[in-house]
């Protein structure tokens, strides 16, 4: 801000440089923050990348508007540019799911968090929303809560097969990750399935699949994958 000593943005240390992504830390306006800014793919046709950018931009800025509507947890969007493919958002403190379970947690403890992520799952598909990258990196473990981020694939529908693949998306990641929690996935399936529907409300244009539904149609995007190894 010119004219006064405010700095808007106070940029800190970078977090994390992934194939997409380039996450810095810093202070949106003296709060804590992130600044997420989606690298420029030099091997992608420049308009095509221009517009994956901006799609996966402001998929995941009307998701989280949409979450903090509807007072489900996540980062608040602080700011966007559209045009340089950068946001910034609140920083959530706290521990990723993968550094979590790759520490020496409990099985008492881990057992909570699946059931926890099986939940906060459910309360996301009931918002009408589909993660699109469930992963643990994409998981964060704040004052025992779990707040989830990177909604950049997500998706606002009624559709099953989505809903299905957020399992399938977690299935492979807890597979591949973390082989020492070979129950996780019942776990998380087990809370899924039993979470209060009561309390959320229906939306317009559509409704949400019944919990049974999406967990069958995960076991069946499980049986085509398996078939077509
Ligand atoms: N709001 C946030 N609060 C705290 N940490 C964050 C936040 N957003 C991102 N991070 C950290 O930065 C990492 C990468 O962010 P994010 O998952 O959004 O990027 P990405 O799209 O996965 O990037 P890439 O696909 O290139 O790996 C996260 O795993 C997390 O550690
Ligand atoms: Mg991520």
């Amino acid at each position: 801000m010119r004219g006064s000593n405010l700095q808007v943005w106070i940029e800190g240390n970078k977090l994390h440089e992934g194939a997409e992504a380039i996450v810095f830390e810093g202070f949106w306006l003296g709060k804590p923050a992130i600044k997420k800014f989606r690298r420029v793919r030099k091997w992608r046709h420049p308009e095509l990348d221009q517009r994956l950018t901006k799609s996966r931009l402001s998929a995941e800025v009307r998701t989280l508007l949409k979450l903090q509507n509807l007072g489900f947890p996540c980062p608040p969007v602080y700011h966007i540019n559209l045009k340089d493919g950068t946001m910034f958002m609140g920083k959530i403190e706290g521990i990723t799911m993968v550094k979590l379970l790759q520490s020496n947690i409990s099985t008492h403890d881990s057992d909570k968090l699946f059931s926890k992520l099986g939940k906060i799952l459910r309360r996301l598909h009931l918002c009408g929303i589909t993660h699109g990258d469930l992963t643990t990196t994409n998981i964060i473990i704040s004052d025992s809560k779990i707040i989830l981020i990177d909604f950049g694939l997500s998706q606002s529908t009624y559709e099953v097969e989505a809903f299905g693949l957020d399992f399938h998306v977690l299935h492979e990641c807890l597979q591949a990750t973390h082989p020492s929690f070979p129950d996780a996935m019942k776990k998380i399936i087990q809370s899924y399935l039993s979470s209060d529907e009561k309390q959320f409300k229906e939306f317009e244009g559509g409704v949400v699949p019944l919990s049974k539904d999406v967990v069958a149609r995960f076991e069946q995007i499980k049986g085509r994958v398996r078939y077509h190894d």
